[in-house]
């Protein structure tokens, strides 16, 4: 078959909803597409790693210490998910690091942020891994194989991670004034930075109408943000916290709720670099590669003997 042919013939397993799996073949566009976003999810995970690690060793309790670890971890192994399924479209993981390095190759904005208070934890949870969550039960369905599967696992762990961090607010907000403003002080924060996390507007969106036909993503960027808002305003309702947009309200038309514009200018400039963190997260992520760089070689040249010693055998 000819280029032509081979098209038409890929979007028709795709549109017949088969999973396209790495021997395949695909559109060197779709592999690219793939690469992108699924390295830049992973690139995601590992820096988001950052600013709650932040926080381990000032847990106010035990059991929130033990809870934050086992989040963290789960965190670092999504991360390794995300970067052997990107590897079966053929980069390697040194690539995937260079890009990120170099500022080829991005990760969600929302990691450019500080933590500044204990409260920051509980809205990460309950924000950024409950938009995570929206957009990542969606890519449960995306073609590919190998990103559809690793996120059924993750999507596991998401729903602790939402849970506990939505627990943090509560106690929080049922505290004492101060610990009530802290926990209102966090949303303030974070609250437009996680709704950054869906991307731009559909219409501005550089990918999105393609990777929809070839149902890499499944719901668009606008689709997905209005669903974390319509489920998000309910949760902070219920322990008396307030979203900070004026413009927020239902909308008995729609079914749905109205909600303001977004910084697009800080969109732009958070996800290039400019964020209040930017700097220091690639820093710290340069300064830990380098000093795991022997347990690469030490690993990589144990794989190396562990070969040869078949070989020998064989
Ligand atoms: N932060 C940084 N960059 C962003 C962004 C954000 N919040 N939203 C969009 N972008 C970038 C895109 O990467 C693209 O840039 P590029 O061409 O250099 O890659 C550009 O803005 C245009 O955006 P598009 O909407 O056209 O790009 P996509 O079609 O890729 O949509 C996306 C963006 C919705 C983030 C999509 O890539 C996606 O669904 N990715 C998988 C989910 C993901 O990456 N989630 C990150 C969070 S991981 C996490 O939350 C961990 C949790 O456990 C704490």
């Amino acid at each position: 078959m000819d280029e032509s042919d081979l098209n038409d013939a890929f979007q028709a397993r795709i549109d017949a909803e088969e999973k396209i799996e790495p021997g395949d073949w695909m559109p060197a566009r779709y592999r690219q597409q793939l690469i992108r976003q699924i390295s830049q999810h992973a690139h995601s995970e590992i820096i988001g790693m950052q600013p709650e690690g932040n926080w381990i060793t000032r847990a106010p309790t035990l059991n929130r210490k033990c809870i934050l670890l086992a989040k963290v971890q789960d965190e670092g192994g999504h991360g390794l998910y995300l970067y052997s399924s990107a590897e079966t479209l053929g980069i390697s993981r040194d690539e995937m690091v260079a890009a990120l390095h170099t500022g080829a190759a991005k990760y969600a904005s929302i990691f450019n942020y500080p933590t500044l208070t204990w409260a920051d934890v509980g809205a990460i949870g309950w924000l950024v891994d409950g938009a995570a969550i929206v957009n990542q039960v969606s890519l449960q369905r995306t073609s590919y194989g190998p990103y559809a599967r690793a996120m059924v696992r993750i999507c596991k762990e998401e729903s602790f991670h939402q849970r506990q961090g939505y627990h943090i607010m509560m106690v929080l907000a049922a505290g004492s004034v101060e610990q009530k403003q802290m926990a209102q002080d966090a949303v303030n924060r974070f609250w437009w930075p996680s709704l950054m996390m869906f991307g731009p507007h559909d219409a501005d969106s550089a990918h999105s109408a393609q990777n929809m036909v070839w149902k890499i993503k499944r719901q668009t960027n606008d689709e997905l943000r209005q669903k974390f808002v319509d489920q998000t305003v309910q949760q902070a309702e219920a322990i008396g916290l307030t979203l900070p947009d004026p413009d927020l309200k239902w909308n008995e038309a729609r079914g749905r709720y109205d909600f303001g514009e977004i910084d697009w200018d800080e969109f732009q400039r958070s996800m290039t670099g400019g964020g209040p963190c930017s700097r220091q997260r690639l820093a710290h992520h340069r300064e830990a590669h380098a000093e795991g760089e022997w347990v690469r070689e030490a690993s990589q040249a144990w794989a190396k003997k562990q070969k040869q010693r078949k070989e020998a055998v064989s």
